[in-house]
């Protein structure tokens, strides 16, 4: 399969999860390289549903190798439960199968009091975070005041650089009138963490770079998604990281000269959890959607906004990450749809628009322009081949993927492994 790179092409909760379960057959490791417990990734297998936030979701294939690189911020408590959750379910976590990377930067209880407290200060321009303390952590890490893995498994690294830290924060955790931590229980607490994710820690970069000349395929498993990431996404409502391809290199420590190819995710419609512009949003297909029980956020449960599918945001996605396989998801949404329509510019006063502007406010002004396709209006969960699925589905994602400026690889039908069509 050689060294691939999955982003998600629009604002996350594209079905990478899902994507990245299917592809991890062929795999030998797997890697999540950016963002934290934010993400959310759903994987169904035999019915059974998994939902990741830190693990790679390879982790449901035994015999593969899944890895937490040094782009992630991790919250080791939300990683040792994820654990025990998973060995619950009858999945393995060993050492064997699972290695966290001695510098990750660790997300802190202040982290997340300083991210709700921040989105409530803001009101009404809150960003919609998952306050999961994404945003202080990475800040922490820019500002080279972060802990990492290595000091969360040395108690006594941790007890100093610890006490220091929730000195100053306490500070300002009091100026915004949020409540101040106790170092004795923190510490305690993420002391207990640190022993028990320690087997599990090694030099990421050097073991992938061990891999690679095994001759180990690796799949790299982006987080969010492109209108998420922090240089390339709609700023300010995105996340804290670089969500895109680009992302995988720094994230990892593997160089971009190694990487073969880039798969984009997409919905063959668009969702977006939280605040920010959302051209294409619609309140039919939303109604439709939450009305099959679908689309309620994985991380924490809120309604995804929906809108048409966004030809204009795939295009830039594509662009931004050099997409060049395409995996659309969740075709089955617009099973029962009659007229189905794709944005294939903005326009916003006089000015039109064939890619994202940077601009949120201009973004939140853009007109979405239409064009229109029949839909198919019968169930296409059981097709099991290109060939099987309605003449009008066909047409339908051969044109977004063209309009999307990449290659149609795989269309899928429904939540399940098997409900994959390899195109
Ligand atoms: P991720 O964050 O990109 O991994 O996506 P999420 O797991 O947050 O959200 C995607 C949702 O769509 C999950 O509930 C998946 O089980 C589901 N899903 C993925 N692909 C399909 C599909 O083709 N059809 C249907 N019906 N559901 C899908
Ligand atoms: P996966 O990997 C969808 C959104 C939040 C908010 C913004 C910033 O499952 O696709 P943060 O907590 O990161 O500071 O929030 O980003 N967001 C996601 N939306 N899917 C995700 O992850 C997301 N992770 C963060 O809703 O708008
Ligand atoms: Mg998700």
């Amino acid at each position: 399969m050689a060294n691939t790179i999955l982003v998600g092409a629009q604002w996350g909760d594209e079905g990478k999860g899902k994507i990245i379960d299917v592809l991890t057959e062929q795999a030998d490791v797997v890697v999540r390289y950016a963002g934290g417990n934010n993400a959310g990734h759903t994987v169904m297998v035999n019915g059974k549903k998994s939902v990741l936030h830190l693990i790679p979701s390879g982790i449901l294939r035994p015999h593969k190798l899944c890895v937490i690189g040094n782009g992630v911020v991790c919250d080791p408590i939300g990683l040792v439960s994820e654990m025990d959750d998973l060995r619950q379910h009858g999945i393995k976590v060993t050492p064997k199968n699972f290695v966290l990377s001695e510098t990750a930067h660790v997300v802190l209880p202040y982290h997340r009091e300083l991210d709700g407290t921040r989105e409530l200060l803001k009101g009404k321009n809150k960003i919609g975070t998952t306050k999961r303390g994404i945003g202080p952590a990475y800040g922490d890490k820019a500002a080279r005041v972060g802990l990492r893995i290595n000091d969360l498994i040395d108690s006594a690294k941790l007890e100093e650089k610890l006490s220091d830290r929730i000195k100053e924060n306490n500070v300002v955790l009091k100026s915004l009138g949020a409540k101040p931590l106790s170092f004795k229980q923190v510490f305690a607490e993420y002391d207990q963490a640190g022993r028990r994710l320690k087997p599990f820690v090694q030099n990421t970069v050097v073991l992938l770079h061990e891999q690679m000349r095994a001759g180990a395929d690796i799949l790299f498993e982006g987080a969010q998604g492109t209108f998420l990431d922090l240089d390339h996404g709609t700023y300010p409502f995105v996340t804290s990281s670089n969500t895109t391809a680009g992302g995988a290199c720094t994230g990892s420590g593997v160089p971009p000269h190694r990487m073969d190819r880039v798969v984009g995710v997409m919905k063959a419609y668009t969702t977006r959890v939280g605040e920010g512009p959302l051209p294409t949003e619609n309140q039919e297909i939303s109604n439709l959607l939450h009305g099959m029980g679908r689309e309620f956020g994985a991380t924490t449960g809120r309604p995804r906004r929906c809108g048409w599918f966004d030809a204009v945001a795939t295009r830039h996605a594509s662009m931004v990450n050099g997409i060049d396989d395409l995996a659309i998801t969740n075709l089955d949404g617009l099973d029962t749809v009659e007229s189905i329509k794709v944005c294939v510019a903005y326009r916003q006063g006089k000015r039109q628009y064939d890619y994202v502007p940077n601009d949120a406010q201009v973004l939140a002004a853009c007109e979405p322009m239409y064009v229109e396709f029949e839909g198919w209006r019968c169930p296409t969960v059981s097709c099991r081949t290109f060939k099987r699925l309605p003449a009008k589905a066909r047409e339908y994602v051969k044109a977004i993927s063209e309009l999307s400026n990449a290659r149609l690889f795989i269309a899928s039908v429904g939540p399940g492994r098997e409900q994959t069509i390899f195109v």
